[in-house]
């Protein structure tokens, strides 16, 4: 065993050595202690001992290597991007008709919405986005006479298919008798809604529903006004529907 310990502990050393040498040694047996001097924080290594800096500094090299690639390992060659093609990065190219006019859309990303194609790449923005989620009908425009969020719908489903918005059915100086129906019975506020308000009432207009006005309520139900319009957009439908029956 090495005696370095000795050294190292000396306020726990017992009895002076030359007093412990006279308790417990007598004669040749006696070994001779190599003593040195006691530095703050070494034991020489070359005596199996491990100095604060000696630690610290192993404790700094196992974290290195904690982190390095292993010895023999290479790192697998890194394949070149593919190129990027519309069909790779999820775009298509396609044709929407809106209002009986063709739009050539390239690059359109397969996930847009009808209504952001409308109003950000066709730049037709009468259609309005209230909530986004199918909540509002704020978006609402028609797909082949029939009425639709265009917020819950792909623009790509949509080629081939007819497309109407706001801006489709009637000019300022012509108006669609819905349009000017709404005017007439002021079935607005601030006028938000107002677009797919007037896209479900006229597509209401060839759905089979009753002809009293819970029939009306019930069909607009999809459509909300945050300013509380109802009545009047009620008397507004109730105007054209009758005039057509
Ligand atoms: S924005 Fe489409 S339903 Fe509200
Ligand atoms: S008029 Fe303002 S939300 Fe309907």
């Amino acid at each position: 065993m090495a005696e370095a310990p000795t050294l190292r502990f000396k306020h726990l050393r017992g009895p002076a050595p030359k007093q412990r040498d006279e308790q417990f040694h007598t004669g040749d047996e006696r070994q001779p202690i190599d003593l040195e001097p006691l530095a703050s924080d070494t034991v020489s290594e070359e005596k199996g001992g491990f100095s604060r800096r000696t630690f610290l500094s192993g404790l700094g090299a196992t974290g290195l290597l904690a982190g390095a690639t292993p010895l023999g390992y290479a790192a697998p060659p890194v394949a070149p991007a593919a190129q990027e093609t519309p069909e790779a990065t999820g775009a298509a190219s396609i044709t929407l008709r809106v209002n009986g006019k063709d739009y050539n859309l390239r690059g359109l990303d397969t996930r847009a919405t009808l209504l952001d194609t409308l109003r950000e790449r066709i730049h037709l923005t009468g259609t309005k986005k209230g909530c986004d989620h199918g909540q509002c009908g704020a978006c609402t425009v028609h797909v082949n006479g029939r009425r639709v969020n265009s917020c819950l719908s792909f623009a790509v489903m949509h080629e081939g298919d007819e497309i109407t918005t706001i801006e489709g059915l009637g000019q300022p100086d012509n108006l669609h008798p819905m349009q000017a129906a709404f005017v007439e019975h002021d079935g607005y506020q601030c006028g938000y809604c107002t677009s797919g308000q007037i896209m479900s009432a006229v597509a209401l207009l060839k759905e089979p529903i009753g002809s009293a006005d819970d029939d009306i309520k019930q069909a607009m139900s999809g459509n909300i006004c945050r300013c509380g319009a109802y009545t009047n957009i009620v008397a507004a439908v109730r105007q054209v529907r009758q005039s057509r029956s």
